[in-house]
């Protein structure tokens, strides 16, 4: 009898080894002996698929070659670097047949077998078209092949084993391609089909579980990503502040937008690859966010009605006067200029949180060969963390008087803390 269950307990763990061992093992696939070749149609259609997907944001590093990878991404994990995507044989995807291309995009697997981080948002490609994804494929080899490795990764233990992220694959992974809802318009499953596929935006939209995974039951309600708050996209036509389609249009695609403001942080290379597709992709992707409710709609505090007596604040009110307003109206905030709306109604101000106010005074916004008007200069040096308070106070006050910020100093000089920590 004890014998038996002994038995049965060991053959019990050896098919759970072997279950693990299959499913951390990925095979590798054959190399191409020679270039592949495509239609020119196709490499046109990929080069939109390719920015409706911000493939550049991550693999091109500031100054470095187009899609040739290095940029360093700190994930609370650790950090590591994009890959080289262009089309050199030895240091990128030139000798990838285009299998081991849909295999990467569709369960994150490499060429030679390696499981890819999900930092490379392939939970949300695996979603894309069969077509699409070809597409991509087409254009990425026709780009100039660039000879760069990409850096040595600094992942901290356990996630440092790649073969671990099959579990997590388990967990978040769905890779069937998005099919369209019936009666729902073209427009709409269009829409629908560019945000949860290429687009990409629940991995900065929606609040993050504690290994990294999207709370599904939060999608697009609001995320954290690099110290910046991505607000939630559910409920913005019902918010205090409503969104039109024209104005979420002009916003996505890198346009300040009437009464909200334009995108700073990390949503403004997204808006400017937005920008370089035809407008009716951006025109489908706000028909369906603004279809959008869900839990997560919060109408947020409805700032416009607020007549409270707006409080002195005479220092903020002249460090504004001094730094600010030359670019953002004289001394008013509520002043239009060249068509920007007053910084009284900007999302950075009306927001529950300060953060994006806080992060955007001390970043700014960096100079951009696509947009080069759309610049502000970071304030982090030149102001300490009570000028920075009192400013966001200031701006606080004009734009939504009855619901001050608390501790707006502490706020400053966390926000700041976490910057330097990486
Ligand atoms: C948010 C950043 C990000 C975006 C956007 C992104 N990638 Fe990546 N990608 C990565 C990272 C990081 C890696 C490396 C992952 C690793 O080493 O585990 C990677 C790896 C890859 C690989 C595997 C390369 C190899 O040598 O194994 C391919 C293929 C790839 N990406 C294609 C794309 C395409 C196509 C797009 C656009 C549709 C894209 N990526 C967009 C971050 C990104
Ligand atoms: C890399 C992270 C990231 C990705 C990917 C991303 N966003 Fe954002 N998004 C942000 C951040 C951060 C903000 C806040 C920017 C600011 O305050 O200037 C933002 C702001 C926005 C806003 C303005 C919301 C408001 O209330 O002011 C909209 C709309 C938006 N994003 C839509 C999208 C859509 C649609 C996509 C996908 C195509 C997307 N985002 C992808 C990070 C991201
Ligand atoms: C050189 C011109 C310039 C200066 C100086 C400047 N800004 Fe800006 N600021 C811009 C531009 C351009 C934008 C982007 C367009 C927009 O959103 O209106 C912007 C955007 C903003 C936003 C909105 C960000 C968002 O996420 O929506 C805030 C808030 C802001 N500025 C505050 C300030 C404050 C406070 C100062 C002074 C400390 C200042 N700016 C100084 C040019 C400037």
């Amino acid at each position: 009898m004890k014998r038996k269950s002994l038995w049965a307990l060991s053959l019990i763990a050896l098919i759970g080894l072997a279950v693990c061992a299959a499913m951390m093992w990925r095979p590798s696939i054959a190399p191409l002996d020679k270039p592949a070749m495509a239609d020119a149609a196709s490499v046109e259609r990929g080069a939109r698929v390719v920015e409706q997907g911000d493939c550049a944001v991550c693999h091109t590093r500031p100054g470095g070659a187009y899609m040739a990878g290095g940029l360093p991404l700190v994930t609370p994990f650790g950090t590591l670097y994009t890959t080289n995507i262009t089309p050199d044989r030895e240091t990128g995807i030139g000798a990838w047949p285009p299998e081991a291309f849909v295999r990467a995009m569709r369960k994150g697997v490499s060429r030679d077998g390696h499981f890819l981080y999900p930092a490379f948002p392939y939970v949300h490609y695996s979603r894309m078209s069969d077509t699409d994804i070809a597409d991509a494929y087409a254009y990425l080899m026709s780009v100039d092949p660039v000879r760069a490795r990409a850096p040595e990764n600094h992942m901290m233990f356990p996630m440092n084993f790649r073969p671990l992220v099959s579990f997590w694959n388990l967990l978040f992974l769905r890779n069937d391609p998005l099919v369209d809802v019936p009666g729902q318009s073209a427009m709409w499953n269009r829409g629908r089909y560019l945000v949860e596929g290429a687009g990409h935006c629940s991995s900065c939209h929606t609040p993050l579980n504690f290994i990294g995974g999207e709370k599904a039951s939060e999608h697009l309600a609001g995320g954290l990503v690099d110290g910046w708050h991505a607000p939630a996209l559910t409920g913005m036509a019902q918010a205090a502040n409503p969104w039109s389609a024209p104005q979420l249009v002009a916003y996505l695609r890198g346009e300040v937008a009437d009464h909200h403001g334009g995108a700073a942080g990390p949503m403004l290379p997204v808006s400017l690859s937005i920008a370089q597709l035809p407008e009716e992709d951006a025109q489908a992707m706000a028909d369906y966010i603004l279809s959008l409710r869900g839990a997560g709609a919060k109408a947020g505090p409805d700032c416009a009605a607020s007549t409270s007596a707006v409080p002195d604040n005479a220092a903020g009110a002249a460090l504004f006067v001094g730094a600010c307003a030359g670019c953002h109206g004289g001394g008013a905030p509520m002043r239009t200029v060249d068509g920007r709306p007053g910084l009284s109604v900007v999302s950075a101000a009306t927001a529950d949180t300060p953060r994006n106010l806080i992060k955007t005074l001390l970043e700014g916004i960096p100079m951009s060969p696509r947009a080069p008007s759309h610049y502000m200069p970071a304030f982090a040096d030149s102001l300490d963390d009570s000028h920075i308070a009192a400013l966001a106070g200031y701006l606080r006050s004009q734009a939504c008087a009855a619901q001050p910020w608390a501790d707006l100093e502490k706020t400053v000089t966390t926000i700041r803390q976490e910057g330097a920590s990486k």
